[in-house]
């Protein structure tokens, strides 16, 4: 379960617990899920559809009973489905605004969205670019967050900023060409630079199995496969789906022919054999 000291989780539930807004009837989508008692008290036995791309916070929600859990919910089968949609918005603008027009995309008809950041992690810019697309419904702050959230929706969000923020966390070319990226992945638009040292040490008499913990992008995994000639098999390990996705794209080819595993995992868990 996630800390007990979880304010965003907490705070974004308050205007339920509170009674300024109605738990509605029907299934609830949660995009960037955690889990932890605020949300267990108010939607347990509740149909709800968590998305979650980070596995140490995909995994808890997954061994609770009951809710569906996913690294991305089907946005074509989702369109419109849900009178609720939950965000725990991330702290950069561009992935925060594309997941804004995406829960307005999967918001049922005369249904809200409810958001909440702490305010060391955007709240303001965060509250701003919620009313920007759909207009607010009111707001409340707490335990240094805040929790915003939309009038019922009638197609009264402004549907040119919904186009233009849907796009605003796509995949794209970086470092001329050489990589695969987007926002919010780990130093998504360059080449760490102690990843640029650490693959400039790496020993080039390095041989057999390898493993990458912490994969990201995959710019690591490719330097170990071009510099160490002797690398028999890689196994890329990544608790950030959206990273290791981007991994896969960036080593297909690799630079040269091992067999590669592709792992979405929490490696504080331990390792595959
Ligand atoms: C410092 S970055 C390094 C990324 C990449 N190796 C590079 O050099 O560009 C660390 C990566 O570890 C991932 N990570 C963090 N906690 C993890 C965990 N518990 N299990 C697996 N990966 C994790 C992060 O999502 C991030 O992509």
């Amino acid at each position: 379960m996630a800390s007990s000291d979880d304010a965003p989780l907490q705070t974004l539930f308050l205007p339920f617990s509170s009674g300024a807004l109605r738990w509605p009837e029907g299934p609830v989508a949660f995009l960037r899920a955690r889990d932890g008692w605020p949300l267990r008290e108010q939607a347990g036995g509740r149909e709800v559809d968590c998305e979650q791309s980070f596995a140490p916070f995909a995994q808890p929600l997954q061994q609770a009973a009951g809710w569906t859990v996913s690294g991305q919910l089907d946005d074509v089968a989702g369109r419109g489905r849900y009178p609720l949609v939950l965000v725990l918005p991330p702290r950069q603008r561009e992935e925060a605004r594309a997941l804004f027009a995406r829960a307005l995309a999967l918001v049922a008809e005369g249904g809200r969205i409810v958001a909440c950041q702490h305010n060391n992690e955007g709240a303001r810019s965060g509250e701003g670019d919620l009313k920007q697309l759909a207009g607010l419904g009111g707001s409340l702050t707490k335990n240094h967050c805040r929790v915003f959230w939309t009038a019922p929706l009638q197609g009264q969000h402004d549907v040119d900023v919904a186009k233009r923020w849907g796009s605003l966390d796509a995949v794209r070319p970086i470092v001329g060409g050489r990589f695969l990226s987007r926002p919010g992945v780990f130093a998504w638009d360059r080449i760490d630079p102690a990843s640029a040292l650490l693959a400039e040490h790496l020993p080039a008499d390095l041989a057999g199995r390898a493993a990458d913990l912490g994969a990201g992008y995959g710019y690591l995994s490719r330097e170990l496969l071009e510099r160490c000639p002797k690398i028999t098999a890689l196994d890329l390990y990544e608790a950030e789906k959206r990273a290791l996705d981007l991994a896969e794209l960036n080593l297909a080819p690799p630079p040269r022919p091992v067999p590669l595993r592709f792992l979405w995992r929490d490696v504080t868990a331990g390792i595959e054999p």
